[in-house]
């Protein structure tokens, strides 16, 4: 606890002298959510880099977070607490199996979740985060379309949308491992709860959902809901924000094992060690910057 104050003062300095803002995803640990500038989902911290004052932009997250940040304000320096926060979903799609994909389907418009390589959004129409993934669908005037790398919130979206979509098999770890015997047995436990979930969890659990959306859309749903208990299918430190909006409601994760190893590995040491060091920065060669640049423009462009 101590040592975490003198952390927490050591920050405060820092985040001035440096001209740096902090933003935090939901599933950050409390530790960092607690001293964030933004707490967020992909969606609205890509949406905060774009727009920063800041000299500085400290991205607790994963990898492919921190290059989308650097990819929409190039001119920044963007930190990560720890370079090895990767996400396996984002490695779970590799250029040259895009490229092929793509000589198949000349036609087709490639949307790719906004958890991928710069490499890969380089070779994207448009991205999308599964907060707007319907809306972006929707947007798109084609025939069919290639998506990129998350079969389930693939197969959410064609379901939601009708289109015609040729979907890369690609999963979280994380979500994918929530099964519905699982969610059964916590109905069972808790007959009172709506069930809430996430689209990257299996197309089963996801049927299963009293709701279903991102990490935002699920904090907004429990904040204006009138039930008091929730099963929630989502990354274990959503409960953060969860809690903090509604102490006096009752979330219960579906399973213990909903906990993204990746988003663990920054703490606030590692932060606070990132603005002191100023390592490590993101680099994105600038070719591959400008073509991905386009694909993230056009999703914050879609309402
Ligand atoms: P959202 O932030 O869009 O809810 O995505 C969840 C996720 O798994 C991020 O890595
Ligand atoms: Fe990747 Fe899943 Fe972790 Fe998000 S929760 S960073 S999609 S592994």
């Amino acid at each position: 606890q101590e040592q975490n104050r003198e952390l927490r003062v050591r920050l405060e300095q820092l985040k001035k002298e440096r001209n740096a803002i902090i933003l935090a995803h939901y599933y950050q640990r409390d530790e960092i959510q607690e001293v964030a500038d933004f707490r967020g989902d992909s969606f609205l911290l890509a949406q905060k880099a774009a727009e920063t004052e800041a000299d500085v932009i400290v991205f607790c997250g994963v990898h492919f977070m921190g290059e989308s940040a650097k990819i929409l304000a190039p001119n920044k320096t963007v930190l990560i607490p720890d370079e090895r926060a990767g996400c396996p979903m984002a490695d779970m799609v590799n250029v040259d199996g895009l490229r092929k994909l793509k000589a198949q389907h000349p036609n087709a418009k490639v949307v790719t979740y906004i958890n991928s390589s710069a490499e890969i959004k380089a070779e994207t129409d448009i991205c999308c985060t599964s907060a707007n993934a319907v809306k972006v669908i929707e947007s798109l005037d084609a025939e069919e379309i290639i998506w990129v790398p998350d079969k389930n919130l693939g197969q959410y979206v064609q379901d939601q949308t009708g289109k015609k979509m040729i979907i890369w098999e690609g999963y979280c770890n994380t979500h994918d491992m929530l099964t519905v015997k699982d969610v059964m047995e916590m109905k069972a436990k808790y007959p009172e709860a709506e069930f809430v979930v996430h689209p990257e969890c299996r197309p089963e659990v996801v049927a299963m959902g009293d709701y279903v959306g991102s990490t935002t859309s699920i904090l907004e749903y429990c904040r204006k809901s009138d039930r008091r208990q929730f099963i929630v299918g989502t990354e274990d430190g959503t409960g953060y924000q969860l809690r903090l909006d509604s102490p006096d409601k009752e979330f219960h994760f579906a399973t213990k094992f909903l906990v993204c190893p990746n988003m663990k590995v920054n703490n606030l040491k590692k932060l606070v060690k990132c603005l002191e060091t100023m390592k490590p920065q993101i680099y994105v060669p600038p070719a591959v910057a400008d073509k991905a640049r386009t694909s993230l423009e056009r999703m914050l462009q879609v309402r």
